[in-house]
């Protein structure tokens, strides 16, 4: 019997009624906060486009990493600014490279926060692509080496979780490879499995100074029409061997981040990327939205959809509110 008898506004009328029947709740062990490492010391820098983060110093960032850790955040990504690039991307796999020194910074000052690295060679390559170019095009056999190399080098330092973001065929194969015969096997495989040729990466390249320098990513990350094809690639990862999957962008595609959830019985996680925080930012700083209400409301979308980790810009600010 529908209306009158059924009202659905009834458990809405208080807080404690909507609490009751809250079906999604947020915490700070969800939150994986990205960071910026850079030459230096006492470096923090802002990025324009993305204010609230720094390019950071070593020092700095070891600093940063223990309030992230006292608020009860899991862990943090690390995306590093070298010294200077070339077309080896060899600061990407040097064991004094600046994400390697800045993991064995972290390890020394923390003790529960899970350090995960971006593999990638986009921040590390003088043209900003994530591979070796050959014939105008990042070649990919190639690049799975200097991939297996760099997740190696991390491991080394002491990293918990590798990320691979590069979308080359075979890196979570080449990579597990590698770490496996250098008695790595305990370390997970976080896979950006289906991440997309975003125009929401926009501000991330301004902070980690790696846009390409002609062309762009459209021949090895993927076309936005695209939600079958982003199935097959998780399929395949897990094939190869992650052990969990990432959605990138996250709210342009909480469709995928529902399917994937029923179709896949492994952790999700969701990145919440870098155009998605200036836009919410954008709108604040002009008075449209307010902070808090739209960074919870898309936080908590991206949850509703199936995403158990989520990477965000938001990390910090959410787990206060969430204190
Ligand atoms: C590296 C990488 C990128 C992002 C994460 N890892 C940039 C890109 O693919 O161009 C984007 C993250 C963000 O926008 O917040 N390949």
């Amino acid at each position: 019997m529908p209306f009158p008898t059924q009202r659905l506004r009834r458990l809405r009328a208080t807080e404690s009624l909507r609490g009751l029947v809250r079906e999604t709740h947020l915490h700070p062990g969800q939150f994986i906060l990205p960071l910026f490492v850079c030459p230096g010391e006492g470096v923090r820098r802002e990025i324009g486009s993305m204010p609230g983060n720094y390019q950071m110093s070593i020092d700095e960032i070891v600093k940063e990493c223990a309030e992230v850790e006292a608020l009860g955040i899991s862990g943090v990504i690390l995306f590093g600014l070298p010294e200077s690039k070339d077309e080896m991307a060899s600061g990407a796999y040097d064991d004094h490279g600046i994400v390697q020194r800045a993991i064995r910074a972290i390890r020394a000052e923390t003790s529960r926060l899970l350090i995960v690295t971006d593999v990638c060679n986009c921040e590390y390559t003088s043209h900003g692509h994530c591979g070796f170019i050959k014939d105008g095009d990042v070649d990919n056999d190639t690049t799975l080496q200097w991939l297996a190399k760099s997740a190696l080098s991390h491991a080394r330092a002491g990293a918990h979780i590798v990320a691979p973001s590069d979308m080359m065929d075979g890196r979570v194969w080449a990579i597990r490879q590698a770490l496996d015969a250098n008695g790595y096997e305990k370390i997970p495989i976080l896979s950006y499995a289906a991440k997309f040729a975003s125009v929401f990466y926009g501000p991330f390249r301004e902070a980690a100074e790696s846009a390409p320098q002609f062309g762009d990513r459209r021949s090895y990350q993927m076309d936005p029409a695209n939600g079958r094809e982003a199935m097959r690639e998780i399929e395949l990862d897990l094939q190869e061997g992650a052990d969990m999957i990432m959605v990138k962008p996250a709210m342009p595609y909480l469709d995928l981040i529902c399917q994937a959830r029923q179709r896949f019985d492994v952790p999700i996680a969701a990145y919440q990327v870098s155009g998605e925080y200036s836009m919410i930012m954008a709108a604040v700083r002009n008075g449209w939205l307010d902070h808090d209400r739209a960074m919870m409301e898309s936080l908590t979308s991206i949850t509703r959809a199936g995403a158990g980790i989520i990477l965000t810009y938001f990390a910090k600010s959410a787990a206060r509110l969430l204190a």
